[in-house]
């Protein structure tokens, strides 16, 4: 069988691999990978910039991935050969909050990922794909829909009629944007291109801020929302942050996800306190919340936006692609029909 491995860090050391299926041990399942999604972390991972000690070379990359269960190890009780499943990003944060034991081991880092024809993962983590999706959108779920679903429910707590600002038209943006929509809540979306704003308006974004033409577009959102947005999911960091801040109302939420414009700024934190916010770092999310995920995208039809599909052959240059920024939505490779 075929896999992408990187053999050490850099995008050129990312190469197309022939190697042995591997067998399921007891407690573990063997997934015939379908489809395979880019997230940015996976990117930074093939550079070296991300990882650390827990990070094992050769690695096949990549969190995210859907297929079919075709054999189980002995001890297998959760998932039987023909489900349809999908990795989970955590592979041992079950339920609750994160602690140094329970969140340790993520698909396509510190465990080997979903570039490969053929997986073999604890069953522990694999989640259900959603009936209405196929495996190529079923793939994109684990890390960008993750997160922003956990952004928006688990940490916001967002209720319907308030105001959730998204930042950029990527994965986790286009996702926060279908789930705030579905979960009735009014919406604002930055984008470097009006072309992409007009395509997530037809999403259903309610307001659009072009952030290159309106670099104050945090004071915008706030007037956009008369007086202020209830929640943003902040996917820049340094370069964004005091914009967000600058956004929200009294009482707003941040879900702080992303470092994409940088990770060390001055901030006026005059902000924070006088509008009583909430500042809230996440990393992804648990398997209770992905099922719920699951359960919310059946009941109201939801369909991933997938920019662009490419093959196994192409998976190095994918991953490369999610850091130019032209993309809308995700992108997919697909390993089989
Ligand atoms: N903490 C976590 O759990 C977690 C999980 C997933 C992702 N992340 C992080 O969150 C970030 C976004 O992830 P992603 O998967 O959605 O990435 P992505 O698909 O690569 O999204 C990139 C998009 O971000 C937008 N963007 C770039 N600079 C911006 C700026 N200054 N202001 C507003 N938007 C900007 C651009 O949108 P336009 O082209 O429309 O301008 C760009 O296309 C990354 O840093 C990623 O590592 C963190």
């Amino acid at each position: 069988m075929r896999q992408i491995q990187l053999q050490k860090p850099g995008i050129e050391n990312l190469v197309l691999a022939e190697v042995e299926q591997p067998e399921p041990g007891p407690g573990e399942v063997l997934v015939k990978v379908h489809a395979a999604s880019i997230n940015y972390r996976d990117f930074l991972i093939a550079m070296g910039f991300y990882g650390g000690p827990g990070l094992t070379l050769p690695l096949v990359p990549l969190s995210d991935g859907a297929g079919e269960v075709i054999e189980t190890g002995n001890g297998v009780t959760q998932v039987q050969a023909g489900d349809r499943v999908t990795s989970l990003f955590w592979q041992d944060w079950q339920d609750g909050v994160a602690t140094p034991t329970n969140r340790s081991i993520s698909t396509g880092c510190e465990a080997p990922g979903m570039l490969t024809e053929y997986a073999v993962m604890p069953e522990s983590a694999v989640a259900r794909v959603p009936d209405s999706l196929s495996y190529d959108e079923a793939a994109t779920l684990p890390c960008a829909g993750l997160t922003a679903w956990s952004s928006l429910t688990t940490h916001a707590r967002v209720k319907a009629g308030e105001t959730v600002l998204l930042m950029g038209t990527g994965g986790v943006s286009l996702f926060g944007l279908q789930f705030a929509k579905a979960l009735g809540a009014t919406t604002i979306i930055t984008s470097s291109s009006d072309e992409k704003l007009e395509r997530a308006r037809e999403l259903g974004a309610d307001h659009v801020i072009n952030y290159k033409e309106t670099p104050e577009w945090g004071a915008k959102a706030f007037e956009l929302a008369s007086g202020g947005v209830d929640v943003v999911i902040e996917i820049g960091g340094a370069g964004t942050l005091q914009q967000s801040l600058a956004a929200v109302g009294l009482s707003g939420r941040i879900a702080y996800v992303g470092t994409l414009t940088g990770m060390n700024t001055d901030l006026n934190l005059l902000e924070l306190l006088g509008k009583n916010l909430q500042i809230h770092g996440l990393t992804v999310g648990n398997h209770a919340d992905h099922e719920k995920m699951v359960g919310f995208i059946d009941e109201h039809g939801l369909s991933p936006v997938i920019d662009a599909r490419s093959e196994l052959e192409q998976g190095a240059e994918t991953i490369a692609k999610i850091a130019a920024g032209q993309h809308f939505g995700k992108l997919v490779v697909t390993l089989a029909e």
